[in-house]
């Protein structure tokens, strides 16, 4: 190995290293999913406790590849938590972001989303989520 890439191998541990601590907590709005085939390659239903991140979550996650199926954040729960009642759920897919929906939301399926709010009020702003 030359001394380049053993630096480099070692830069890539420290990030990992200071990357392994849990994110903090996000503030976002919840909106509404229907599951199906999502990026992790799995099929979920929308009666699983499932959701889904930003294509920015999603990508940023410490270990992410080209290969959305093998993102380690697909081994992860995130909790949800507004009106004072938190859900968990497992992170199946990412959405694109568009004006409607922004790096700090995320996505869940309506069995969810009426544990904290009527399904009426369509999304649930300042949401506050963390992956776990
Ligand atoms: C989502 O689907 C995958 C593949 O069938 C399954 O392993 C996983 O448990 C499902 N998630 C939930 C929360 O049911
Ligand atoms: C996630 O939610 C579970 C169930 O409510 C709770 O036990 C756990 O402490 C929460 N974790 C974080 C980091 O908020």
């Amino acid at each position: 190995m030359t001394s380049t890439s053993k630096l480099l191998v070692s830069l890539v541990f420290a990030v990992a290293a200071l990357a392994a601590p849990q994110r903090a907590a996000v503030i976002g709005t919840v909106f509404q999913i229907d599951p199906d085939l999502g990026a992790c390659g799995w099929k979920n239903t929308s009666a699983q406790a499932v959701g889904a991140v930003s294509a920015t979550t999603f990508h940023s996650y410490p270990g992410a590849t080209a290969n959305p199926n093998k993102n380690p954040i697909c081994h992860h729960n995130m909790n949800i938590t507004a009106n004072g009642i938190t859900v968990v759920v497992q992170i199946v897919d990412y959405f694109k972001e568009d004006p409607n929906a922004g790096p700090n939301d995320v996505g869940i399926p309506v069995p969810q989303f009426v544990k904290m709010a009527p399904v009426r009020d369509g999304i649930i702003e300042d949401a506050t989520w963390i992956i776990i």
